[in-house]
């Protein structure tokens, strides 16, 4: 007897008749003949009834069959007489694989968000996070499908790295960690126990590396672990999350801006087409018209407007913000909530940021102050994706770095893209849980990644 995940029997897609199911219990509802347990195995948002016969002998050793229990069952499904469910199960024999008692952490009520990230391992068997990581495991596919069918290659880019790519200083340094190794570091720093003598960290971004691969194979992407040591404890920041790197050669900050757009298009109509049930439990539960809103993002044109246009209508607009406007500095999550929030009411490209706010690989544009850049900010989350053409010329590229401090030896491969057959190139880099924060409409990051890496969460 082949198993049946909860999903196809709910779905009709299974013929009436005997079946095997596993998974876990959500709820036991006792009657004086009839006990109906409440069955989920992870593949849907619904649960399976399972109808039990208290009579049965086969079936009568149910005492550890509460909430939390792992079993299996045996049984007939049939079509059910109850309202809200088309089918139901009606076991033949129960067998607990692992019973569950009464201290069981995750009971029927609703928790809060904040005491699940403690039971990060049991919050997966709960309606929000089966529903948030089945959108990402959907999205995730997506986002290569979306890739691969426009003909970019995948390139795994290193985790372990000497280059700082955002030049940011947030790196986290590596190092060799012993079994006898105290648990809290003390003492000096041994350089010699980093990478095999050398001074390394944790990538920031897989984009210098996936610059050399467009300057080879035009199109490619990058998807991978991304790790940040700023120390912010926001809802916004993890230490470590995932990131979508495009970049493509041949490339200026208009098609950039337009890869990017189709991309976010292409994610929000797969999320309705292929998460819908997930995404109206978000609607019901978390976001009101948040269907309402993927839906129109899917049609959208995008608004763009450069920074100095932004800066400007920030100034205008008579709001006392926490931090005011003025031209050279970076937008503050206030300014971005204003701009997607009340001004364009939707996402937004803001483009042609001042050099010094940005990175030192972005293309200086003619005026000398400000780069091809460009930010896309969304209602609610803020900054979602950055990225810019490159500055593919040899000469501003040294420029800029001496500018910052870069020791040129330190990127001498990097300039060496500039030396030999240089070319115009863009690409982006999607903060992958800042979109699944905009798809779900969870609030904060550490409810969309599956064991959050932020300031003291460092244990599953
Ligand atoms: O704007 P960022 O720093 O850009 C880059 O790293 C470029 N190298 C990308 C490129 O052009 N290839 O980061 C890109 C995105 C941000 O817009 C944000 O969505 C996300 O990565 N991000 C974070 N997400 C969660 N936690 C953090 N600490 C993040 N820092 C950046
Ligand atoms: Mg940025």
């Amino acid at each position: 007897l082949g198993r049946t995940r909860v999903k196809q029997a709910l779905s009709g897609a299974v013929q009436p008749g005997a079946v095997l199911v596993r998974g876990w219990v959500r709820t036991v509802r006792r009657t004086k003949n009839l006990s109906f347990i409440a069955l989920n195995d992870g593949s849907c948002l619904d649960n399976l009834q399972i109808v039990v016969d208290s009579e049965a002998p086969e079936l009568s050793d149910l005492s550890r069959l509460g909430t939390g229990a792992c079993i299996e069952v045996h049984g007939e499904l049939t079509a059910s007489p109850a309202a809200g469910q088309p089918w139901e199960l009606q076991a033949r024999q129960i067998r607990v694989l692992g019973g569950a008692d009464a201290d069981y952490p995750l009971q029927k009520k609703r928790h809060g968000f904040e005491y699940l990230r403690t039971i990060a391992h049991l919050r997966l068997r709960s309606n929000t996070f089966g529903a948030v990581f089945r959108v990402r495991s959907a999205l995730s596919f997506a986002v290569h499908r979306f890739f691969q069918e426009r003909g970019f290659l995948y390139v795994h880019t290193p985790i372990i790295t000497a280059n700082d790519c955002e030049g940011a200083g947030e790196m986290f340094r590596v190092t060799t960690l012993t079994p006898l190794d105290p648990p809290r570091n003390s003492g000096a720093v041994d350089w010699s126990r980093d990478f095999f003598g050398e001074r390394t960290g944790l990538t920031v971004s897989g984009q210098l590396q996936g610059e050399a691969f467009a300057c080879a194979f035009s199109d490619i992407y990058t998807f991978g672990p991304t790790f940040r040591a700023e120390n912010s404890n926001t809802s916004r920041h993890a230490a470590e999350f995932w990131m979508i790197e495009p970049e493509m050669a041949f490339a200026d900050l208009a098609a950039d801006c337009r890869l990017a757009g189709d991309f976010l298009q292409y994610l929000c109509r797969y999320a309705l087409e292929h998460c819908a049930e997930d995404l109206k439990f978000f609607d019901t539960h978390i976001e009101t018209g948040l269907l309402e809103k993927l839906a129109a993002l899917a049609e959208a044109e995008f608004q763009q407007m450069t920074y100095t246009e932004a800066v400007k209508e920030l100034q205008g607009c008579g709001r006392a913000f926490e931090f005011s406007p003025a031209w050279g500095q970076d937008l503050q999550s206030e300014h971005e909530r204003f701009l997607t929030e009340e001004v364009v009411k939707g996402p937004l490209f803001v483009t042609d940021y001042p050099k010094d706010i940005k990175a030192f690989y972005m293309r200086l544009n003619d005026d000398g102050k400000t780069v091809a850049a460009m930010d896309c900010l969304v209602p609610r989350v803020g900054e979602i994706i950055g990225g810019s053409q490159r500055e593919e010329r040899l000469d501003v590229l040294e420029g800029r770095m001496a500018e910052v401090g870069i020791a040129p030896e330190s990127l001498s491969w990097f300039l060496d893209l500039r030396r030999w057959g240089s070319c115009p190139h863009a690409g982006f880099g999607l903060g992958f849980e800042r979109f699944l924060m905009y798809v779900t409409g969870m609030t904060n990051i550490r409810d969309v990644i599956p064991f959050p890496r932020t300031p003291g969460n460092a244990k599953f």
